[in-house]
């Protein structure tokens, strides 16, 4: 989900969202010049006080996979296991929806650090999803002039939300094996002195893990925050978490939305306290509800559910991996996510068979030139993934 907003021009987020900025003209008069005693219809007063950057995006829409074999949107495919769904359901239950949330979340935030050993020299904030962590990060560091620097292309929300902070954006292209171009990162980082970077960590859309050297280098070079972004920690080999303490502008973003529980709606930041009391001051009061904090506590008593299913999804992934390597004529890309990245001759043609089968990818074609003819294909359950890999055999011949 989220990840292709439709921003109205062009379909490449990354650059629309970066360039875009003071380039679209508002044809609208402003508000005090319209003329007396004259009805203003919605659509006028809306042309007079809404910014043209965001009157030229489209909402995002969320693909409808009503009775699809969804695997458009790196979720976990498998429920949760019994003992944990009951032991959620009695915790829900027992939650007075009358009352606003703990503001402080502190019985959620405890578990998640007994969970993750997180130290007491780290502060932990969470969020709506991560997505509601990046704008609130976005938000604090907004400052006029200031820039936000992400590697392209990535997860398109960064972009996204620099524009709707008034944030200017940098995007800096990976190499053509995805790998980071440090030399182009740090000329843009010393050219632009970005307040705020992201590093997707595994990245999205392409799935590789960058050389853990490289995002240091970018550590290094960077005289702001740093977010290393490890919405898919659970699928990948290394994770800066332990190494908090070693950078200040470090900040490290997870979600449990790629670990079976997408519904809840939970990110979690984590870094030095002085980042976090800053950010804690930009968020709703309430921004984390009753219902999900209560399932926090549940979830992170026991973890040892996310690793066996995560481990299957590796496993599954490895069989895909190899599978879609074998159709004529595709590429399959590294990773170390719960998707798979493969380019095909045709990625339309693929992506309308698939939906005609009624299976749901993604389709990247068009979101940055890296990226011309990919899928992007959410690992599924063994049954999904066989269903997805015989109509991709009968649509690869
Ligand atoms: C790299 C990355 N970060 C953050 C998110 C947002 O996750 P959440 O569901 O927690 O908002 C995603 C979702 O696809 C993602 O790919």
């Amino acid at each position: 989900m989220r990840e292709a907003p439709n921003i109205g021009c062009t379909n490449d987020a990354g650059a629309a969202a970066g360039n875009s900025v003071g380039r679209m003209t508002g044809s609208a008069a402003s508000p005090g010049e319209r003329d007396e005693g004259k009805a203003s219809s919605a659509a006028d007063l809306v042309a007079s006080v809404v910014r043209p950057e965001i009157r030229a995006l489209s909402a995002y829409a969320v693909a409808k996979a009503d009775g699809m074999v969804k695997l458009d949107a790196m979720e976990n495919p498998y429920a949760l296991p019994g003992p944990v769904r009951a032991r959620l359901d009695a915790a829900l239950a027992r939650v007075a929806v009358n009352r606003y949330p703990d503001g402080g979340a502190d019985a959620a935030k405890a578990a998640l650090r007994r969970a993750l050993g997180i130290s007491d020299r780290q502060a932990v904030l969470l969020g709506n999803g991560s997505d509601e962590l990046i704008q609130i990060i976005t938000s604090a560091l907004a400052r006029p002039g200031a820039v936000m620097l992400a590697p392209e292309p990535s997860f398109v929300m960064y972009a996204m939300n620099a524009l709707y902070a008034g944030m200017r954006f940098v995007g800096v292209p990976l190499s053509t094996d995805f790998s980071l171009d440090l030399r182009a990162m740090r000329s843009a980082i010393e050219r632009e002195k970005p307040s705020l970077v992201f590093i997707a960590y595994p990245n999205n859309p392409t799935g590789n893990l960058f050389a853990a050297r490289d995002v240091e280098a970018v550590l290094h070079a960077s005289p702001g925050l740093v977010v290393v972004d490890e919405a898919y920690y659970a699928f990948a080999e290394a994770s800066f978490l332990p190494r908090l303490a070693e950078h200040p502008n470090l900040l490290v973003l997870r979600t449990v939305s790629k670990v079976g529980l997408a519904g809840i709606r939970l990110g979690y930041a984590v870094a030095a306290p002085e980042w976090i009391a800053q950010l804690n001051k930009v968020r709703a009061p309430y921004n984390v509800n009753a219902l999900t904090q209560a399932g926090a506590v549940e979830v992170f008593a026991d973890t040892a559910w996310i690793a066996e299913q995560a481990s299957a999804i590796r496993a599954e992934r490895a069989r895909l991996e190899a599978a879609l390597g074998r159709l004529p004529g595709a590429t399959v890309f590294p990773t170390q996510t719960n998707f798979v990245l493969v380019r095909v001759a045709d990625a339309k043609v693929v992506f309308d068979g698939l939906k005609a089968r009624r299976i749901l990818v993604k389709n990247v074609h068009g979101w940055h030139p890296l990226l011309a003819n990919c899928l992007r294909i959410t690992v599924g359950t063994p049954e999904e993934n066989d269903l997805l890999l015989a109509a991709c055999a009968e649509l690869c011949r």
